[in-house]
């Protein structure tokens, strides 16, 4: 591989996204937020009036997805979708058309796209898996899901108990369970991943980490 890879694989609500932000930052590298284009993939679907488990439809939507990743922001079709596709539904919309075989190879090498210069911290499900086998270091990060429902609810401004936070802990698990158990590119380490467990551990503490052992490697 060309360029090196920092590739951050964990379940949803790990905080995998902020920890990978921040690595390619500190690094001066690019960053893919694999996860986006799922969700995106699943709101254009809803757009265009197709069903999420449409195979096919889905899988063809997927290869010609006109999104772009401006500045932070995700555009689809030049309209700003950043917030939209953080929607609890259009997670679960996103967690469906990943199931599908055929879009997860329609959207591969735009994935690999993301590695054309300097380097790239990329952040999913099968980064190390499947995307980037050869990645320079892959790093599977996890948290409890009482801890990982307390962050998703402090991102959403819903307090630590009562209905909407019970909702928060069941599309959690049901999420999980979801990504663990489909048959393509299921959610699981890689053989070679380090294990990065941040229940107890700032985000600081978490980047540091990363970095550290990317260092070593280098070394
Ligand atoms: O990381 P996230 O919550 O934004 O991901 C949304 C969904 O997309 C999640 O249910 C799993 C799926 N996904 C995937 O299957 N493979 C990836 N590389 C990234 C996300």
């Amino acid at each position: 591989m060309q360029y090196p890879v920092i590739a951050i694989d964990g379940p949803s609500a790990s905080g995998k996204g902020t920890v990978a932000a921040r690595v390619a930052a500190a690094l001066g590298w690019a960053y893919l937020d694999s996860g986006a284009l799922y969700r995106v993939t699943a709101l254009y679907a809803r757009e265009q009036g197709a069903a999420w488990d449409d195979e096919a439809v889905v899988a063809a939507l997927a290869a010609a997805l006109p999104v772009r990743f401006v500045d932070g922001r995700v555009e689809l079709d030049g309209r700003d979708v950043s917030s939209d596709i953080r929607a609890e539904e259009i997670g679960m919309g996103a967690s469906q058309v990943a199931a599908l075989p055929a879009v997860r190879a329609a959207l591969l090498q735009r994935q690999r796209d993301f590695a054309v210069h300097g380097g790239l911290v990329a952040d999913g499900r099968d980064m190390a898996s499947v995307v980037f086998p050869e990645a320079a270091l892959k790093v599977f990060l996890t948290a409890s899901a009482e801890v990982r429902a307390q962050r998703r609810a402090l991102q959403l401004g819903v307090p630590l108990a009562g209905e909407a936070y019970e909702r928060i802990v069941a599309d959690i698990e049901k999420r999980d369970e979801a990504d663990r158990n489909r048959a393509v590119a299921p959610l699981k380490p890689a053989a070679d991943a380090h294990m990065l467990d941040t229940s107890d551990l700032s985000i600081e503490e978490s980047v540091k980490k990363v970095l550290d052992w990317y260092r070593q490697i280098e070394n």
